[in-house]
C-alpha cells in the first residue's frame, strides 16, 4: 500500500501550487507530479484539445499505482473533470473547482464573487454552476485572464514587476468596479500572483483554488507517519521546468524526468 501515489497533474508549473500545499499538509504521502509543459497553456485551447490532453495526462499517471488523482488545473477540471470521472468511475478523483467554489461561498459577505480564470474555464461556466448550486443568490462576475499563465510560466509574478502590475490592473478593474468582496483565483498558476493581486486589491479576500483543493484532499486521507516520495515528470524541457519550479518550491526534491506521451 505504501507504494501507492497521489497523482497530481496540470498543464505546466501552476499545479505545483496544489502540490506544494499537499506536500506541506500531507508529508507522508507519495506524490507524483505531471506537468504537460509541451502543451501549456490549456486555457486558450478548444474543449476538444483540452479533453484529449487531459485523458493523456491521466493515462500517463496510470503507469503508476495510484490511490488518488488530483486535477491540479481549473481548466482541466472545468472542461474535462466530468469526462474523467465517467471514464474512471472507480478512481478517487479530486478537483479544484468544487473546493474553491465552496470556500468562496463561505467567505463572501456581500455575496458578490469575482472569478479570475483562463478563457476556457470562464467559457465553461463551471464556477457559476458550482457556486450557484450552493447558493443561487450569489452575484457573480468572471474575467478571463489569458495573459497570466504565460507570465507565470516565464517566471514573471513578482508584485513589483511593472508588467505584472499593468496586466493585473486591467483584469482587476471590472471586478473592483463591480464591488466584489471575494475573488476566486480560478487557475492554479494564479496563487503565484497572489501578493501582486492583493497589493492592487487590498480589501478583497482572495481564494486560492490550490489551497482549497489540498484541504479537501487532506480530509479524505488519514494522516500517517513518515516522509513520502516525490517524483516530477514533464512533457517538455526539464531545465525550464526546474528553473521555474524552484522559484516557488525552493527545496524541490526528487528528480524531474521528461516523458513523451503518445
Ligand atoms: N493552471 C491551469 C488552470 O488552473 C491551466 C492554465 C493553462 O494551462 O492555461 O487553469
Amino acid at each position: 500500500m505504501s507504494e501507492q501515489y497521489i497523482g497530481v497533474f496540470d498543464s505546466g508549473v501552476g499545479g505545483l501550487t496544489v502540490f506544494k500545499s499537499i506536500m506541506e499538509s500531507m508529508p507522508s504521502e507519495n506524490l507524483l507530479y505531471f506537468g504537460d509543459t509541451a502543451h501549456v497553456p490549456y486555457g486558450t485551447k478548444s474543449e476538444k484539445q483540452i479533453r484529449k490532453f487531459v485523458l493523456n495526462d491521466v493515462a500517463f499517471l496510470h503507469r503508476f499505482p495510484l490511490k488518488a488523482i488530483v486535477i491540479a488545473c481549473n481548466t482541466a477540471d472545468s472542461v474535462a473533470g466530468q469526462l474523467l470521472r465517467e471514464t474512471y468511475p472507480e478512481e478517487k478523483i479530486f478537483g479544484v473547482i468544487e473546493p474553491a467554489a465552496a470556500e468562496a461561498v463561505r467567505s463572501t459577505v456581500n455575496k458578490k464573487i469575482g472569478i479570475m480564470a483562463t478563457k476556457a474555464t470562464v467559457a465553461s461556466k463551471a464556477y457559476d454552476r458550482a457556486i450557484l448550486a450552493k447558493d443561487p443568490t450569489m452575484d457573480l462576475i468572471s474575467v478571463p485572464c489569458p495573459l497570466l499563465v504565460p507570465l507565470v510560466e516565464n517566471g514573471r509574478f513578482e508584485k513589483d514587476d511593472p508588467v505584472v502590475r499593468m496586466v493585473l490592473s486591467e483584469y482587476l478593474e471590472p471586478l473592483i468596479r463591480y464591488g466584489v468582496d471575494t475573488i476566486v483565483l480560478g487557475c492554479t498558476h494564479y496563487p503565484l500572483l497572489k501578493e501582486a493581486i492583493q497589493s492592487l486589491a487590498p480589501e478583497i479576500h482572495l481564494i486560492s483554488s490550490s489551497d482549497a483543493a489540498a484541504k479537501v484532499l487532506k480530509e479524505a486521507f488519514p494522516a500517517e507517519e513518515g516522509q513520502g516520495i516525490r517524483r516530477y515528470f514533464v512533457s517538455d524541457d526539464r531545465q525550464q521546468f526546474a528553473d521555474n519550479a524552484s522559484r516557488f518550491i525552493p527545496d524541490l526534491q526528487g528528480e524531474i524526468e521528461q516523458v513523451t506521451l503518445e
